[in-house]
């Protein structure tokens, strides 16, 4: 292990200063080094999603991004979605149209949908399909996925309007 270097950043709306491996990947921070246990680590090379968090609020994999990388940054995890006892409504749509079975990639698939509708509050199917096309499911077959999206969707509307 190479020496420790001290690391500030925010995560999850609160600063924090770690000391870390200059080798570490952000998701090794956020798993080993914080306990943030929500972002998953599946194929560790940027193929499947999981690790999807967000940094300064655009869709970032962890696994391919070095923990200093984020000096001064705020990141924003799975765990930092819900206020309080209150799912965030892309949560609660998943669970509501079963957007997931064994749940491994749904962390990096609620952060995608949540980049996804900040930037297209009402994606056509196509939309949906196109910008999570990033993350694997091996278990739901997608549509769930898209019905999740499409409901998180008709939620945030409401709770904007
Ligand atoms: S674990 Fe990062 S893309 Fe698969
Ligand atoms: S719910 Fe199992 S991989 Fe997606």
């Amino acid at each position: 292990m190479r020496q420790r270097r001290l690391l500030g950043l925010e995560v999850n709306g609160t600063a924090a200063q770690i000391a870390v491996d200059p080798s570490q990947t952000l998701l090794q921070v956020l798993r080993d080094e914080l306990s943030l246990t929500g972002t998953k680590e599946g194929c560790s090379n940027g193929n499947c999603g999981a690790c999807t968090v967000l940094v300064d609020g655009v869709s970032v994999l962890s696994c391919l991004t070095l923990g200093m990388e984020m000096e001064g940054k705020s990141v924003l995890t799975v765990e930092g979605l819900a206020q309080g006892t209150r799912l965030h409504p892309v949560q609660q749509a998943y669970i509501e149209e079963a957007g997931l079975q064994c749940g491994y990639c749904t962390p990096g698939l609620i952060m995608s949908t949540v980049y996804l509708l900040k930037r297209i509050p009402n994606p056509t199917e196509q939309e949906i399909r196109l910008n999570l096309a990033g993350n694997l499911c091996r278990c739901t077959g997608y549509d769930k996925i898209i019905r999740s999206v499409q409901s998180a969707a008709k939620m945030l509307q409401e709770v904007q309007s």
